[in-house]
């Protein structure tokens, strides 16, 4: 497959005499094998033998072409929704005072646990398929709407099943520590007990998931419950993720730097301390803008301390029913960049090659250069900033999933 015409290349690669932060290569071209990129660089340096009568040409028409996105935060599966509970919101009620009323996550929960795996799956799979109309070729999915076995299995059996359905990749972090379960309200002990010996080794045998995140918060899991449960996690191999500091400090930095965590996600409540441990550590500070913007949230993150400290900072959704139901990952580098004055070219990174290191595969996903995946979007707009800037309105003209047209022409 050879994409010719580039106006300007973005391959998130920079160096090599190529131009700023992104490592843009103007008036471009990129082959590839299908799955894999072969070679990129200046139209007048591609190799003759690439023109031959076997190579799919795709013209770019002058545009941009950039990395497919990478969402490294979403909970793609669940039934039900919740726009009530948005009004409510909306008419001065607590995102925190729904949620201890019954509401929140716990009303999803129910939906979830009642719907069959075949519901769930058809949800899944529209919204995978919006998911991919966005730009976004690989996507991770948590459980965490179960928080029983049965329900926390058959979530992540859906999100397995829907790389059957669905052009997209995708990456599965198990969530059972999302909230204490109504039936283990005045036992969270015996709930923290039965993920770690009965719930995170099934998971490890079934091959259902290669993460485990907590959601550290008053009302959720305490610092001490994470470090039990995490240490469970990693003696079973999966890797680290933490939902933390979204409504509080609770030095959610340095616990995910403790516990070598890939990324630590919300910290609209980060700490001065938790930004240098995460420095240090090398966690991946994973910023969810449309979950902050949607739920009123009166903090944000220390955007220029991560950047003067260079914690890498990834971009994510968030995508779920109740505080981001949004898959529009370019909505969510827009209201980074205007509301927390994100710098547009860590945006973009953050939407990429970052949020592709946060899930463990920059090796291969999240840049453009030969021996990646050829995962890429043909946008019709002469300027990779031109989709950030003009907000609410698809730009994407291709996508290509593993060498392959999978939307647009
Ligand atoms: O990432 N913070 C906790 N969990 C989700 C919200 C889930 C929900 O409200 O259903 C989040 O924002
Ligand atoms: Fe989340």
């Amino acid at each position: 497959v050879l994409i010719q015409n580039i106006g300007r290349l973005v391959t998130m690669e920079p160096g090599h005499g190529r131009e700023g932060a992104l490592g843009v290569i103007a008036d471009a071209a990129v082959l590839s094998d299908g799955e894999t990129i072969t070679w990129c660089g200046p139209t007048a340096e591609l190799p003759a033998e690439s023109r031959s009568g076997e190579t799919t040409a795709i013209d770019a028409q002058g545009g941009v072409v950039m990395p497919g996105l990478v969402d490294c935060h979403t909970h793609l599966v669940h039934a039900g929704s919740r726009e009530r509970e948005f009004v409510a919101r909306a008419r001065g009620e607590s995102y925190q005072a729904i949620a201890a009323s019954g509401g929140g996550i716990l009303s999803t929960v129910r939906a979830t646990r009642e719907a069959s795996e075949d519901a769930l799956l058809e949800g899944a799979q529209r919204r995978a398929l919006e998911a991919l109309r966005f730009g976004t070729t690989t996507i991770e999915i948590k459980s965490g709407y179960g928080l029983d076995w049965p329900t926390e299995q058959k979530m992540l059996r859906v999100a397995k099943q829907l790389t059957t359905q669905v052009p997209i990749r995708t990456v599965r972090t198990f969530l059972g520590a999302h909230v204490v379960p109504p039936e283990f309200s005045d036992r969270r002990g015996a709930y923290v007990e039965a993920l770690c010996t009965e719930m995170i080794p099934a998971v490890v045998r079934e091959a259902l998931a290669t993460a485990c995140d907590i959601f550290v918060e008053e009302g959720a899991f305490s610092a001490e419950d994470a470090r039990t449960i995490a240490a469970a996690a990693r003696a079973q191999g999966l890797a680290m993720r933490l939902h933390v500091d979204q409504f509080h400090d609770g030095d959610g930095g340095v616990l995910a730097a403790a516990l070598q965590a890939a990324s630590a996600d919300h910290l609209d409540c980060l700490s001065a301390q938790g930004v240098a441990a995460m420095a240090k550590a090398g966690v991946v500070a994973g910023l969810l803008p449309a979950a902050s913007f949607f739920t009123r949230c009166p903090q944000r993150p220390p955007v220029e301390q991560l950047v003067a400290a260079q914690v890498p900072i990834a971009i994510a959704t968030d995508y779920n029913p109740g505080t981001a139901p949004t898959l529009d990952l370019m909505l969510c580098g827009t209201i980074a960049i205007t509301q927390w004055g994100l710098d547009p070219d860590l945006a973009l990174l953050g939407m990429t090659r970052i949020a592709a290191r946060a899930l463990g595969c920059e090796s291969h996903l999240g840049s453009i250069g030969p021996s990646k995946a050829a995962d890429l979007l043909v946008l019709q707009c002469k300027d990779e900033y031109y989709p950030l800037y003009r907000f609410g309105t698809p730009h994407i003209r291709t996508v290509i999933r593993a060498g392959e047209v999978v939307f647009g022409e």
